[in-house]
Parts: C-alpha cells; sequence; structure tokens
C-alpha cells in the first residue's frame, strides 16, 4: 500500500516517551522512539539489523537504545555506538534508518519521507495541546 511520505504524522503524545521506549507502525514501518537527555527524540526503524528483533523489546541505555537479543546498542542517529564484543569494523558497518522526529505541542511528529525536505515549520499547530490551565485533554492510544 503506498503512503504519502514527504509529511509530518503525529506518532506518540509525548508524555509516552517519559517511560522509555515506545514503538508505533507509521506508513508500514515500525518505529520505535524515545526521548534523549538532550531532550531530542530519536525514531529508528524497530528491526535489529543484526537479526530483526524488535528493538523496542530491549532497553533503553543512555542516549541509545540496546537490542534484547545480543547486545548492539544504537543512538539516535540510527550509528551503532556499542557491539558485545567491541568489534569496530562490526560497529562501523552496522545501523538503523533514522527518522526526523520533532516534539511539539505535547506530541512527537515524525517525517517518513526524504528527510532533506522535512520543514518543521510546516508542522500543523495545536498549540492548545499545551495549554493546561484553559483546556484538558485525554490521551491514550489504542
Ligand atoms: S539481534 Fe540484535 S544484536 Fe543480535
Amino acid at each position: 500500500m503506498p503512503f504519502l511520505k514527504n509529511t509530518w504524522y503525529v506518532a506518540a503524545n509525548a508524555p509516552e516517551l517519559d517511560d522509555g521506549l515506545v514503538s508505533r507502525m507509521i506508513c508500514g514501518e515500525q518505529i520505535v522512539m524515545f526521548r534523549a537527555s538532550t531532550g531530542e527524540i530519536a525514531a529508528l526503524q524497530d528491526r535489529c539489523p543484526h537479526r530483526f528483533v524488535p528493538l523496542s523489546m530491549g532497553r533503553r541505555v543512555g542516549d541509545s537504545v540496546e537490542c534484547g537479543y545480543h547486545g548492539l546498542r544504537f543512538d539516535g542517529t540510527g550509528a551503532c555506538v556499542e557491539a558485545p564484543n567491541d568489534d569496530e569494523t562490526q560497529r562501523a558497518r552496522t545501523c538503523v534508518k533514522a527518522f526526523k522526529a520533532v516534539e511539539r505541542d505535547s506530541l512527537i511528529w515524525l517525517w517518513m519521507g526524504d528527510p532533506a525536505l522535512a520543514t518543521p515549520e510546516t508542522i500543523p499547530e495545536f498549540a492548545f495541546f499545551s495549554d493546561k490551565e484553559t483546556y484538558t485533554s485525554i490521551q491514550g492510544y489504542s
């Protein structure tokens, strides 16, 4: 099924990322997301390149996600930053696809298309989601 890729998609409510890893299917791709210590949102393909285990079944370690099977770790750019046997060659040639993600108005927005075309200024405004004094919102995912 074809999807519009060069556009922004709401992937999560921002507070969901306070608890660690969040996995969602967007445009037919399983994505794992987490918030780095800098506050930036990391969005990676939720599939370890080693044996295709969902990275969301692993754990967050600092600003990286660690695969639960053999322990490869990937940072928010998708680069492999740790390999259990500390093999420099394996780290250099292993990576996962990363997606542009922006947190705005208590929502996590993902750009699934060409990253060079990602324009955060075109994200629709939902400022009322952040206005907790005037509005009440009900959040959840099912
Ligand atoms: S399956 Fe992920 S490190 Fe082996």
